[in-house]
């Protein structure tokens, strides 16, 4: 499927104190099943604010979007949400924290045995099998991502959405979490769409780098396809003529095409 998630002319104005503000304009992309997909740009470009659209969790002032033959209209469990910190109930342990979504989503249909089963099996899936009983205050920054991850995919959506999801963890942590997140794609076959800012990030993990332009009024500005053979290797790629040139055009992108952000 070519258009499996579709979004079609997607613009997002804010009512603000000060007036409208013209966040996102003439938003298209249409993304494959199976696809990985990463959105970069700079800072307050509107990226979180595209991700939350398809989430569901802000409506578009213009256009729509449509995932799997379905428009999107609010949230649903077709749509698996990880953000950059992690949104844990402290009082519950990891496997009761990736039950209590597997319970919403599939606890009408299915008997308890079975949501358990599932709970492991998302945990397993994320090498938390032997952290199953502890709280997140027990868990490091990277634990509580995986189990964020977990949780997401645990409920068998349709599309992942990542918002930064390594954003706040110390670089070794990220590159073990993006290695951990090539395997878990690989062997989901999930669909991917992942907002972030760093370069080698986008490059190393996606089909597709979605490059923004600078805000107000934020559109799609390049698309980059990245013909880079998987499985993927890190320390190989870091090498590789074809990966550098990639990664130069989304700095040349970033850097010479868009003026930096005000930070
Ligand atoms: N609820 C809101 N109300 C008003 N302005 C908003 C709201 N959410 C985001 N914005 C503005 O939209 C722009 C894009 O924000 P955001 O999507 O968070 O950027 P990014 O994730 O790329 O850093 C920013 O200028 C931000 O201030
Ligand atoms: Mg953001």
């Amino acid at each position: 499927m070519d258009n499996f998630l579709q979004i079609e002319s997607v613009g997002m104005t804010f009512d603000t104190k000060k007036g409208e503000f013209v966040a996102l304009t003439g938003i298209n992309l249409a993304v494959r099943k199976g696809e990985f997909v990463s959105l970069i740009g700079h800072s307050g470009c509107g990226k979180s604010t595209l991700l939350n659209l398809v989430a569901g969790l802000l409506t578009p002032t213009d256009g729509g979007m449509i995932l799997a033959g379905r428009e999107i209209d609010g949230p649903g469990p077709d749509r698996g949400v990880v953000f950059q910190n992690h949104s844990l109930l402290p009082w519950l342990s990891c496997f009761e924290n990736v039950y209590l979504a597997v319970e919403r989503v599939f606890g009408a249909a299915e008997p308890k045995s079975m949501l358990r089963e599932r709970t492991h099996a998302a945990l397993k899936l994320v090498g938390l099998s032997h952290a199953t009983d502890k709280k997140p205050q027990e868990l490091s920054g990277g634990m509580k991502q995986r189990v964020g991850i977990a949780r997401a995919l645990a409920i068998e959506p349709k599309v992942l959405l990542l918002d930064e999801p390594f954003g706040a963890l110390d670089a070794l942590t990220r590159a073990s979490l993006q290695d951990e997140l090539i395997r878990i794609v690989a062997e989901t076959g999930a669909t991917v769409l992942m907002v972030t800012h760093d370069v080698d990030e986008a490059v190393l993990l996606s089909d597709r780098v979605v490059m923004m332009t600078n805000g107000p009024a934020a559109t799609i500005g390049e698309i980059l396809e990245v013909d880079l053979p998987r499985p993927r290797e890190r320390l190989a790629l870091a090498a590789n003529a074809r990966y550098i040139h990639l990664r130069t055009r989304v700095l040349e992108f970033l850097y010479q095409k868009q003026f930096k952000a005000a930070a």
